[in-house]
């Protein structure tokens, strides 16, 4: 399956999807970044792998970034566009062009905490239980049909970089499971509604 990753900082489920992708059967086209300084970037290239930064501060609004974007992705006509560590919030515009197209892995037990800096949420609010979330991308942000959740466990001693890194081992092993489910034609996003094998989630 043709593949976009897009991209903005470390790029370590960028790595984890390299690592897998005969597991998953993609073939990752290109890896986008909106940031000029994201190692993700660095990571592609090493794999040989075409990269393409868009820097969204150059450009005078959203639509004229989102615009940029798509004239991109549309030159290598991916199947899907995949989501990792993308830290831009992409209108309507966007994510209703490719619905259904689009997956993104969010650092908690969605619908909690949405947006940024969720482990430190987490932590304030005295949660039990922490994790991370994989979704289809709608014009709802971190709010399209949830795929698959893995819970972890908050522990007494937890700061948010101790539970970001246990959060991103298991983002690891999660995104590229249900990618393959994606790339077998397992997965659908119909009217809203995230299926597995014809079967709501
Ligand atoms: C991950 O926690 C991802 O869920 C979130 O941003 C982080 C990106 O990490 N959206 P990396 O760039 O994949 O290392």
């Amino acid at each position: 399956m043709k593949a976009i990753v897009l991209i903005s900082g470390s790029g370590s489920n960028l790595q984890s999807i390299i690592d897998n992708s005969s597991y998953i059967g993609l073939n990752i086209d290109c890896v986008i970044s909106n940031k000029t300084d994201a190692f993700g970037i660095d990571r592609a290239k090493n794999e040989g792998i075409n990269t393409h930064i868009i820097d969204n501060e150059t450009f005078s609004s959203r639509q004229e970034f989102e615009i940029k974007l798509i004239k991109v992705i549309d030159k290598y006509n991916p199947e899907i566009i995949i989501l990792a560590g993308f830290m831009r919030i992409l209108s309507p515009y966007f994510t209703n062009k490719y619905l259904g197209k689009i997956l993104n892995i969010h650092p908690s037990l969605l619908p909690k905490f949405k947006g940024l800096n969720t482990h430190k949420r987490a932590i304030d609010a005295k949660e039990k239980q922490h994790g991370v979330s994989v979704h289809f991308v709608t014009s709802e942000l971190d709010g399209g049909p949830i795929i698959a959740q893995k819970p972890i466990n908050i522990l007494p001693s937890d700061n948010p970089n101790s539970l970001a890194k246990r959060v991103l081992a298991e983002e690891h092993i999660i995104y590229p499971k249900v990618l393959r489910w994606f790339a077998q034609g397992r997965l659908k996003l119909k009217n809203n509604v995230a299926l597995l094998d014809n079967k709501p989630i």
